[in-house]
Parts: structure tokens; sequence; C-alpha cells
């Protein structure tokens, strides 16, 4: 802050504390000095408003505050550029708090990094670390019970689009993931993406037109065997998600399956090494690893 600035903020504030002063001097009712039953003249519906001094402890709440905020002033920074008599500062108070849960949990993090994953997953307080750490980063995405939004994977069901073996998941969070579904608006014709609709539907048992799943079938085997693979079960090296099962990502009635086909999807995982470090994603993998792993 400039040198003006600075000043600027000390003049306002220093005379705001003694308008503030002047004020409660200025408008304070000694007892006895106005009349017993003098009114302020101010009358509304008829009542009319008695011209009383405030009560006592009212007057010292005023004068306490005002003798806090100087007292404040001087010990904490308020006053333009002053830094006050403390040294007291935002960022010191949050390095010294950071400093601090370092000590203590560096030790604990350095331990738990060396332990395998399912072993980790079994150890409650790591888990519980590693629930925090869930809360607090993945929640948005995920839902703060793990248990996903549409285009938001659940990570309790063990279902999973790219594995979940403690690699498998470790990898996910840390390097992130994009699923990458074409879209097939052009490559396909109107009836060609509805047979293509039927069959999907089919494979993951839904009531369809038989007849038309089953031209749908030649439409996956062309279009869609590369990625989900010749019996519809996904490949989890492309994150392409199983299409038999009752599990959808994005939904599984005729018209979202058809807008999935028709315009594509493209779930974005976000990797997270730079945000959490190495042995925060470990604690919180080991975390993900117990909800689809209960004993
Ligand atoms: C290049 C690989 C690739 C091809 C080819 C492909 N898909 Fe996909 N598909 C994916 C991936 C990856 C996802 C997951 C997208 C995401 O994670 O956002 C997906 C998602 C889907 C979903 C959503 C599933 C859910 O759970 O909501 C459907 C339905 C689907 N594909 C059907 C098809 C059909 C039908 C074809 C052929 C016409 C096809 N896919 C071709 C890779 C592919
Ligand atoms: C910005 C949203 C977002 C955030 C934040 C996020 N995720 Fe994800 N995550 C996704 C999406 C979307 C996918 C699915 C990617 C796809 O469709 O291919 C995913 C996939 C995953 C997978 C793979 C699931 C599977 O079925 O294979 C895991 C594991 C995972 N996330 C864990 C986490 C954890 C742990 C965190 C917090 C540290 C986190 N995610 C934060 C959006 C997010």
């Amino acid at each position: 802050m400039s040198e003006f600035w600075s000043w600027w903020i000390i003049l306002i504030t220093v005379v705001n504390v003694l308008g503030c002063w002047a004020l409660l001097y200025w408008t304070r009712r000694v007892k006895g000095s106005v009349g017993e039953n003098e009114t302020t003249g101010h009358v509304y519906d008829g009542i009319e408003e008695y011209n009383n001094p405030l009560p006592k402890w009212w007057l010292n709440m005023f004068n306490i505050c005002l003798v806090f905020s100087v007292a404040y002033l001087i010990l904490y920074p308020g006053l333009g550029n002053f830094a006050g008599v403390l040294g007291w500062s935002q960022t010191n108070q949050h390095t010294e708090e950071v400093t601090e849960a370092k000590k203590t949990y560096a030790p604990l993090f350095e331990k738990y990094a060396l332990i395998p994953l399912q072993q980790l997953s079994k150890m409650k307080q790591a888990t519980e670390m590693g629930k925090r750490i869930f809360v607090n980063t993945c929640f948005g995405c995920h839902g703060s019970d793990a248990r996903g939004n549409p285009g938001y994977p659940d990570l309790t069901d063990n279902d999973w689009l790219y594995g979940g073996s403690p690699t498998n998941i470790e990898s996910s969070i840390i390097n992130g993931r994009n699923g990458v579904m074409p879209a097939f608006e052009a490559a396909l014709n109107a009836e060609q993406l509805d047979n293509v609709v039927q069959y999907v539907g089919q494979l993951s048992g839904n009531k369809v037109d038989i007849a038309k799943a089953t031209d749908g079938k030649m439409v996956f085997e062309q279009h869609c065997f590369a990625c989900h693979g010749n019996d519809g079960k996904g490949n989890i090296a492309l994150g392409a998600p199983n299409l038999t099962d009752s599990n959808w990502l994005y939904g599984g009635s005729s018209t979202i399956i058809a807008k999935t086909i028709r315009e594509g999807r493209m779930g974005a995982m976000p990797a997270h090494l730079d945000i959490l470090g190495k042995e925060r994603a470990h604690l919180v993998a080991a975390y993900v690893y117990s909800l689809s792993n209960r004993q």
C-alpha cells in the first residue's frame, strides 16, 4: 500500500473512532440534566418517546468497544501500513499452522506411504484421513458419499471404468483419466442409430424391439467392438464402460443412450498428483479402495 493510502486509512479510522466517542459524549443524558417526563418530540400512532438517559451498562458497552478498538489497533494491523505491536499477520499465522501440521502429520504420511494399499485400506486411522481428503477434494464431482452423479462414476460399487486394483485406482487419482466416446452422429444414419440403441438396451436386459436389436448388433460389431469389446463388457485400458450391466455412467434410458452415441462423451478425471502430492493421494486411494472392498 502506498504511503498516501496508508495515511488515508489511518485518518479515516482515527476520525471514526474519535467521532464515535464524541457522538456518545454529545448525546449522553446525565440523570437530572433533562426533565423527568421530557420527550424527544417523536410521535408515532400517538405514542411519544421519552428522552431518558441510556442505561449505564449499555453506555459502558459502548465505552468498552471504544477502548477495545484502540487496544486492537495498537496490537494488530489495522491502521494502514502499521503492522501492530505484536507483529501478527495472516501469512505468519498460516505458515505457523502449516509447519505445525506438517510436524504432526509428516511422520504419519511417511509411514502410510510405505504400506500397500490393500493393507492400508484396513487401517481405520488411515482411511479416516483418506476420507477427510476425499471430502475436501473429490466430493464436488463424486459426491460426499462417493456414490457419484451422472457422468461422475460411483466409487463404491466395485464396477470400474479403469479397473479396481490398487494400482488402477491409484493411477486414476494420480494421473487422471480421459474417457473418449466418439460422436456417431455423422457415421450412423437415423435407422442404424435407433437399432444400435435397441441393441445396447438389450445387452443390459432392457425390454427392446428384438428385430431392431438384431440389426443393431451388426452396427455394434462394426463400430463399437474396438472399444467396448465384442461382448460389450468394456475395456479398462480405454475406460470404455461395461454395457451389459445395469450400472450407467450417464444413464440407461433409450433417450440418454441415444444422446451418448449421437453426441459422444468426454468424461475427464483431473490428475491429482500436483494437487495432493503422492502421500495424500495414496491415503485417499486407500479410502476409495476400502469403499468397495469392505471386510
Ligand atoms: C474409441 C472408443 C469407443 C468407441 C469406438 C465407442 N465407444 Fe462408447 N464409450 C467409450 C468410452 C471411453 C466411454 C466412456 C465415456 C466417458 O467416460 O465419458 C463410452 C461410453 C459409452 C456409453 C455410455 C455408458 C454409460 O454407462 O452411460 C454408451 C451407451 C456407449 N459408449 C455406446 C457405444 C456404442 C453403441 C458405440 C458404437 C456405435 C460406441 N460406444 C463406440 C469408448 C468408445
Ligand atoms: C472435476 C471433477 C472430478 C474431481 C475433482 C475428481 N474426480 Fe474422479 N473422476 C471424475 C470423472 C468425470 C471420472 C470418470 C472419467 C471418465 O469418464 O473417463 C472420474 C474417475 C475416477 C476414478 C476411476 C473410476 C473408475 O470407475 O475406474 C477414480 C478412482 C476417481 N475418479 C477418484 C477420485 C478421487 C479420489 C478424487 C479426489 C482426490 C477425484 N476422483 C476427484 C471427475 C472428478
